[in-house]
Formats: C-alpha cells, structure tokens, sequence
C-alpha cells in the first residue's frame, strides 16, 4: 500500500505531513511513502533526504495517482481534488465545516475523508492530537513574538546601574496554548497571572508558577469533555470589571481564549485596552477565530494610544519545523491505527471512536 503527499500551497502553509525521520516507521509496517518534488525544499529539507529514508519522489499528480491513502496538512486545492479516485482516503486539517461542500463532493465519489482536528480527546488519541501538539507550539511562539515586540527587558535584572522590574504578562484562556504560553513566559522571567472560566485549570496555572484570576461562577463554565461553555452575561461583567483592574499592570497579554464551534469570545474591551500603559502587547492567538481582543486585525499590528495588537492567521508558519515533526508524528499514529498489518488493507472499522469521529460524514 501507498501512502501519499502532495505539496501544500506554501504561500499558505509551510508545515508538511510528512517529515524523513518517520518514513522508516511507515516502512516498519510495510507501507511506502511518495512525495512531491521539492516537497518539503523550503524547510531546508532536500528531496535527497527523504529518498534516503526510502521515499518515492514524484509528479503531484503522479502521487495522486498511485497512493492509496493521501495525507497532507490542509485540503488540496480543487484541481488536485478533482484527480482523486473511487477507494482512495483523503486525511489532513480539513475544516469540515467550511468545506462543507467541496467536501461531500469527494465523498459522494467513494473517497474516505478523515479530518484530524475531529479527533476525541481520549487517552488512545493522544498520541494522533494534532489540536494539542499544534497548540502547544503556538502558546511558545506567541510569547517569543509578543516579548520581541516588547521594548524592554522581560526578567527582573539588579545591576550597578540600577534595577529593571520584570514584565508581567496575563494569559488568557489556560488550555494546551495557554499552559505553554505561561511556561515559556516564566521560563524568561516574567511574572504571570492567567485566567480561564474552566476552574479546573487553576491548580495547572499554579502548577507552572502563574497567578490565577479567578472570577466568580467560573466553577459551573465546564463541559464533560473538558471544555469551555459559553459564559452568562453576568460571568462576563465580573470577568471584565477583574481584568480591567489588573490590566492596568500588565504589560503583555497573551489571549488563546475558545469555545470549540463557536466565534472566539471578546474578552479584552476597547476600554480596558485603554487603561494599559502605553508601550504594552497584546498577542492574539485567537485572531483568525474573530480574536479575543475588540482591537484584533488579523496579520496587522493595531497601534492603539501605543499598545500594539497582533495576531497572525497561521502562527505556526513561523516555527514550521518543529510543527510538521509533531504534526507528521500525528498523522503516522492516526494511519497505523486506521492500518491493518495483518490483512495489508485500510480498514474503517466504524466501532473505533477515533475513526468513527474522524471521518467526514
Ligand atoms: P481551547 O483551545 O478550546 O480553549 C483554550 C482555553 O480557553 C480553554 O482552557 C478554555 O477554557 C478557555 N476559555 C474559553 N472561553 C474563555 C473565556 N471567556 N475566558 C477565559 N478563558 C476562556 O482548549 P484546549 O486548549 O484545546 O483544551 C481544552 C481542554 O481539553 C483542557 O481541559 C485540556 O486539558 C483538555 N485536553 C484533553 C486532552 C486529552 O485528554 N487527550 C488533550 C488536550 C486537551
């Protein structure tokens, strides 16, 4: 059996689905990796490398052709779309819900489509979670970002010339990117308080040296599944009278705030941005899910009374190395579950949640 990618439009997306180091993994199970030309050229890693590892290098379309399985990071574009066959399985990111349409195309043709960030959070996906390997480089980069923006020094430094306070930075949202987010931050020296309407994730805030906020009502604001509901009118207002108290402090937040399904929530006011002092960075993971910032532009610095607003649409662009080695680790866990050694075929065995939760229906 065939496993294939196909390059992504990189102009879009530089992370790839494949990476060399796992290509003797999928050969362990008696699969055989084809790529693109130049797949992965812009990373720095040659086609050279993964034809060492034991890769087919080809034409996209002669990949298309001969695989049984395609994975990649996004979808392909419709040309590419168009060359899959009857019996062929299409895994990747991709967004089932704004590609509704283009979609349920491919699978009226008999094309299996399986969406990773559909994944359950079990303990036997954990593995396979793109959602949290992903989230937990952007909660590092985001702070790298933020801080190199900042004009002065992050930790507390006493010299002979006198003594430099350290920033204090606000996390907001403590999930996979935020726990990360307040890792790196105290790591460099900064003071960190964080807020999440998950009560649960104040003993893992502490556990990392942050500060925990905590507002009123937080306790009821959580799913079974771990995740955040959308709070009341009034959590809001409590939310937001705590934080414009403490924003007038704090010189760099960090918002990852999301309620899975839903537009990301506006957590930071205009008005409370207006209370931090100028010079101040508010770095806005959130942005291409709305923001949690009223100020958020996506790709744009906003410049309000001098803090500055950010928020890139694809953070993970900017540290794709790391991304696509999680990320192809990822992938090869979720096709060797979806693998039958014995049998040498891809079975959908719709009683396995992982696949019954995956595939695109
Ligand atoms: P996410 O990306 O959906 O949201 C990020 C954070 O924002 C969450 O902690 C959420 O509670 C918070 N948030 C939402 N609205 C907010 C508001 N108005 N104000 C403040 N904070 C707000 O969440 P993520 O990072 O994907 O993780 C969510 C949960 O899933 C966590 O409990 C995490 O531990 C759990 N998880 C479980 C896994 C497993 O068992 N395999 C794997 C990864 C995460």
């Amino acid at each position: 059996m065939i496993v294939g990618s196909i390059s992504e439009n990189k102009n879009l997306e530089k992370r790839v689905a494949v990476t060399p180091d796992i290509i003797k993994k999928y050969k362990s199970l008696g699969l055989e990796i084809c790529l693109s030309k130049n797949y992965a050229i812009h990373l720095g890693i040659s086609d050279d490398e993964y034809k060492a590892q034991g890769a087919t290098i080809s034409e996209n379309n002669e990949v298309i052709e001969n695989s049984d399985v395609i994975i990649q990071m996004s979808i392909p574009d419709s040309e590419h779309l168009s060359k899959l066959k009857k019996d062929q399985i299409l895994v990747g990111v991709l967004n089932p819900y704004t590609n509704e349409d283009i979609l349920k195309k491919i699978i009226s043709k008999n094309i299996k489509c399986f969406s990773l960030e559909l994944l359950p959070r079990i303990t036997r996906a954990q593995s396979m979670d793109i959602l949290s390997s992903q989230a937990n480089l952007a909660g590092y980069k985001a702070v790298i970002d933020a801080f190199a923006y900042f004009q002065r020094a992050i930790p507390m430094m006493m010299t002979a010339a006198g003594t430099i306070s350290a920033a204090k930075v606000l996390v907001v949202g403590a999930g996979v990117a935020g726990l990360q987010a307040i890792a790196t931050a105290k790591r460099m020296g900064a003071i960190v308080f964080a807020t999440d309407v998950r009560m649960a994730s104040k003993e893992q805030v502490e556990s990392l040296g942050g500060k925990f906020l905590t507002v009123e009502g937080s306790e009821n604001l959580e799913t079974e599944g771990g995740y955040a509901k959308e709070a009341s009118d009034d959590f809001k207002k409590k939310q937001e009278e705590l934080l414009k108290e403490t924003l007038k402090k704090i010189d760099i937040i960090v918002c990852t705030a999301l309620i899975p399904g839903k537009k990301a929530p506006i957590i930071i006011k205009k008005d409370m941005i207006d209370v931090m002092k100028s010079g101040s960075v508010i770095y806005d993971l959130a942005a291409s899910q709305g923001g949690n910032s009223e100020l958020t532009q996506v790709n744009e610095v906003v410049d309000n009374n001098g803090v500055k607003i950010m928020g890139d649409s694809n953070i993970l662009n900017k540290l794709p190395v790391s991304a696509s080695n999680l990320y192809s680790k990822n992938m090869f866990n979720f096709i060797s579950n979806l693998y039958d050694i014995e049998k040498k075929s891809f079975e959908i065995n719709l009683e396995d949640e992982i696949i019954e939760k995956t595939i695109v229906k």
